[in-house]
Parts: C-alpha cells; structure tokens; sequence
C-alpha cells in the first residue's frame, strides 16, 4: 500500500507545443528529448483508506492547490473506486523554475501509486498514464534520449539511445525562479488557436523529427544542434506571435543566447535550447563542459548553473 519512486526531469530537443486533443491531454505533434541525471522528484504515495480525501505536501508543505491534478492522475493510474493518498513529493531543485518539474513529478507519481496499488503495469502504460497528467511527463519514464510519437489516437515512447550511449552533458542557467505568467497548457491552447504560425508548426515537425532521430543515430552533434536550436526558435516564434503574446524570455535569457554564440563562433561544440521558461539549457560535449558552465555562470544576471548528464527513467526506490 506504500511506495517510492523516483525520475528525472527531461529537457526536449524537438518539442511539444499544442494538443489534438485537451479532454486526454493528446500532444498535436510527438516530441525527442532527453532525461536528466542527478536532478530528480522523489515521490511516495502512501494509500489509506481510512483518509476522506488525498493529502498531497510537497518538499515538506501541504499543497492544496496542486491536489486536484494529483488526484485526477492517481484517479487515472488506480480506478475512481480508490482509497485516498497520502502523498509526499521531494525534489532536489527549484520547482516551476523551467527545469520541468511537473515532469519528473507526474512520472514518479503513476510508477509509485501503480506500485502502491499492486499493478503491474508496462512501462508503456505508465507512460501514457503520466502523459495524460502532463506530456512532457510521459517521456520521463524512459531513460536516455527519447521519442514520443504519436500513434493512433494515443502515444508511445521509446528510447532511441540509451543515457549511457552518448554522453551529452547539460548546463542549465537560471536566470529568473519567479513562477512563470501562464502555464504551458494554456500557453499552448492560445497559440493553436491564435498563431498564424501553429499549422506550419503541425506541418514541420514530422522532418525535425526525422533529422534529429538521424542526427541522435549518428550521433551527430551538428546535425542535432541545428535542428534542435531551429525547433526551439520555431516554437518561441508560436508563442511570441500568439494573442496575446506570450514571452517567457528576459533580457539574461537574450545575454546567454548571445553567450552561447560567441562560444560556437570559437568552436564550442554547444547548442541552446528553452521551454516554457526564461531558463536557457545549453547541451555540450563532456570535453567543453567546464568552458560552457563558466561562459554561462558570467552572464550578468544569471542566478545559478546547474549542469548534469543523461539518466535513466523512473523507477521504484522503496516500498516503505
Ligand atoms: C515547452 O508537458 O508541461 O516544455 O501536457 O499541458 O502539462 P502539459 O504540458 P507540458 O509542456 C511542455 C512544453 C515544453 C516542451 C516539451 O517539453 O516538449
């Protein structure tokens, strides 16, 4: 009746912006990214069914206002017909600072309650559950750098190489931690329904894809930075042409995209990318980690750099 689970965040490379379909949380285009190390979301689920309702704290505090998500997941993992909760979630970086935390957390949380609840699920499975909660979660059940391609009317996941294949490093520079003005679900309804941009969008993603699955076969770093750099630029230009705009960028996001410029004008193998945030990820090679997390830390304005490397998808961690 008790379990933990613990996942990492992911970071996309080609991303997910838009839903076909908002009742089941169905991304309009699939999405690659890659999963992160050493950062995580430790979520245990505890069921209890002398509680009247699920009781959710988050690194320590009751949430409320979060509860309602958490539920309708757990709803979705166990059945309606289930005891209430008692759920604790712990992660060891900012929430809502553009790191993706809703990611690890949704993933954690359909391993742990599905393990709490004696199923035994695919991991497939788990990964559409946690998708339904939030998109970007259904990649963070698999490790390494990963594929969410839309089939039929659902999804599935699979990694396209594992963490241990290529050993891409991270560098992520926080450059504001304030919570974010909308939540990307909203941001992304507004762009579909007002971006001159968002059929273009719908119509390029299947080639973006396709280079960068090549790109990440070949291991090819070129291939995969410019295309990957081109997909985020694409999907800001969504939301910058949206109405009203919606511009999560500030003038250290702007400072660090010139930074990271200036290094591959000196033969930096680096690439930027940036989600529903102002934080800006720049994904190198091991050897030229030191000289990107030093160019990024220098930036006036920027308020910490968290680098890591490619991990594994979630999993239990205990059952007590
Ligand atoms: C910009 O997964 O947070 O990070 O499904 O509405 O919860 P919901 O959206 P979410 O959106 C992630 C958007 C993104 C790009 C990406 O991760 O692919």
């Amino acid at each position: 009746m008790r379990a933990i689970a613990r996942a990492g965040p992911n970071i996309a490379l080609i991303k997910y912006w838009g839903k076909s379909d908002s009742a089941k949380n169905l991304p309009a285009v699939g999405s690659i990214s890659v999963t992160l190390d050493d950062l995580f979301t430790e979520m245990r689920v505890e069921l209890d069914d002398g509680l009247d309702g699920d009781i959710l704290e988050v690194n320590g505090e009751r949430r409320d206002e979060l509860r309602r998500r958490v539920s309708a997941c757990l709803d979705n993992v166990l059945g309606p017909s289930r005891c209430r909760a008692r759920v604790s979630s712990h992660s060891n970086f900012p929430i809502a600072a553009g790191l993706a935390s809703s990611a690890s957390s949704f993933a954690a949380l359909v391993v742990a309650a599905a393990a709490a609840g004696g199923q035994d699920s695919s991991r497939g499975d788990l990964a559409r559950l946690a998708g339904r909660a939030s998109g970007s979660a259904a990649r963070s059940l698999y490790g390494g750098l990963v594929e969410l391609s839309l089939a039929g009317d659902g999804i599935v996941v699979e990694t396209l190489l594992g963490e241990r294949e290529w050993p891409l490093r991270i560098v992520a520079a926080v450059t504001d931690t304030a919570a974010k003005p909308v939540g990307s679900s909203e941001a992304m309804e507004i762009s579909r329904r007002t971006s001159p941009f968002y059929s273009r969008w719908i119509e390029e993603q299947a080639a973006d894809l396709a280079v960068a699955r090549d790109a990440i076969g070949a291991r090819d770093f070129p291939a995969l930075a410019a295309v990957a750099e081109h997909n985020c630029l694409k999907m800001h230009s969504l939301m910058w042409t949206s109405r009203p705009p919606v511009v999560y960028w500030n003038s250290v996001t702007l400072a660090c995209l010139a930074r990271i410029r200036s290094l591959q004008e000196d033969g930096v193998a680096v690439f930027f990318t940036m989600d529903a945030g102002p934080q800006v990820k720049a994904i190198c090679l091991p050897d030229d980690e030191a000289r990107v997390r030093e160019a990024l830390r220098t930036v006036d304005g920027v308020q910490a750099v968290h680098a890591c490397g490619i991990g594994c998808g979630a999993a239990l961690v205990g059952g007590a």
